[in-house]
């Protein structure tokens, strides 16, 4: 199979496949005070400790979670009660101190949550769902025609009334069309006002390097399986004195903000998988950059109106992310003939009931409707290879051809 579908999963690691092989094996749940669980503990906490290496944080400051979905959820809704209890005068959060114990209540309570429209949706819909059942308010950011968000308009939405901002929430990098965000400015412009900030890290993670401390950010989320570890194993990272209020209650295993049993294995090759791609993710960046834009070049030679959607392929846009509109083509019916050619990629867009959903990522950078139901999405790992880009190079030209049929 040629497999270019890396953003939704890549293969693990045999290096983390080994450890969690291995410690599938062992017993002992970490919580428990025998021998057994001080060892599985000790599993836990050093994987703790090679995560937060590799990110640029604390270890104190890593929440384990089931992955980028949880950490969202825990994120968004959490930051967002926090910060409504805190200007109550209750608990805080904000590595800027906004809203921690002691704050001064605002009158009006914060309510307003800024994203941009081009969250994945674990995000977008936890958003969403906070105006539906609680009284958030939530606020769109708008993107350029390449799916970035500048800082002016987030200056903008902030306005002239930033205690009325419960929190905001920018994805470092965007999962369908590999759109980095300028998340340091974005971070420090959040702070200014002391506002939370969150940053969905999961694509970013494996091909830029992510410093959490350095971002300035207040929480971060991160996904095991989008560079090697296995699904199931994230992390939220949460800068010091940030205190969300759980999603999740019960044991209070992760320092009372995300309860459940920590599953040893799975973090433990989460861990392994961060620290081998931390070692070797520059030179690995290098070489699907350059992969990436051969596969840029030979499908736009062999499909010349083809649109490259996103930032232009060299800057600003990760390394392993091709993302095309195909005019007179529906993204699906394109899907399954290349697939038939055992060629896998994705739309990146939803489908509701079968029915498929143009990308809300091209609709809100500007794209019609047709544009954005005829685009598929091309990503590379760890292991693709040059015979990957030339098979797909090869095949591209008849597959787009007999979907312009097959839609007319
Ligand atoms: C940007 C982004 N955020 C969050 C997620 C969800 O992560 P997980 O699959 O670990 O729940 C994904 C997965 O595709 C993603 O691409």
């Amino acid at each position: 199979m040629i497999y270019l579908d890396h953003a939704a999963t890549t293969p693990m690691l045999p290096e983390a496949l080994a450890a969690m092989t291995e410690e599938l094996g062992q017993l002992g749940n970490p919580s428990s005070l025998h021998n057994a669980g001080r060892r599985a503990r000790r599993v836990v906490e050093e994987s703790r400790e090679q995560i937060a290496e590799v990110f640029g944080a604390r270890p104190s400051e890593v929440i384990f979670t089931s992955g980028g979905t949880e950490a969202d959820n825990l994120a968004v809704k959490g930051l967002y009660w926090a910060r409504r209890a805190a200007a109550a005068g209750r608990s805080g959060a904000g590595r800027s101190g906004a809203g921690r114990s002691g704050a001064r209540p605002s009158a009006a309570a914060p309510r307003r949550v800024l994203a941009t429209a081009v969250e994945h949706h674990a995000v977008l819909d936890s958003v969403h769902w906070l105006a539906g059942h609680e009284d958030a308010e939530e606020h769109w950011l708008p993107v350029d025609e390449t799916g970035v968000l500048h800082p002016a308009a987030l200056a903008e939405a902030i306005g002239d009334d930033p205690d009325g901002v419960a929190l905001v929430t920018v994805m470092w990098a965007n999962n369908e069309v590999g759109a980095i965000q300028p998340i340091i400015a974005l971070a420090a412009l959040a702070r200014e006002h002391g506002i939370p900030f969150h940053t969905d890290a999961v694509q970013a993670a494996g091909q830029l390097p992510i410093g959490f401390a350095a971002s300035g950010a207040d929480a971060m989320t991160i996904t095991g399986h989008k560079f090697g570890g296995p699904v199931g194993a994230g992390a939220l990272l949460l800068a010091r004195g940030v205190q969300p209020v759980p999603v999740l209650h019960g044991g209070g295993q992760e320092s009372e903000v995300r309860s459940g049993t920590l599953d040893a294995p799975a973090i433990r090759a989460f861990a392994v998988a961060a620290a081998v791609m931390a070692g070797r993710r520059d030179e690995e960046a290098a070489r699907l950059g350059k992969l990436r834009d051969d596969l840029i070049a030979q499908v736009l030679a062999a499909v010349p109106d083809a649109i490259l959607n996103g930032p232009p392929a060299g800057s600003g846009r990760l390394p392993g992310n091709a993302h095309f509109s195909f005019p007179g083509c529906e993204g699906d019916a394109l899907l399954m003939l290349l697939d038939a050619k055992c060629i896998a990629c994705s739309t990146g867009s939803a489908c509701t009931a079968g029915v498929a959903q143009p990308s809300h990522v091209l609709l809100a950078m500007g794209a019609d409707e047709a544009r954005s139901r005829g685009s598929l999405r091309f990503s590379l790992g760890h292991t693709s290879t040059q015979d990957d880009v030339d098979a797909l190079g090869a095949a591209i030209g008849e597959a787009v051809q007999r979907a312009r049929r097959a839609a007319r």
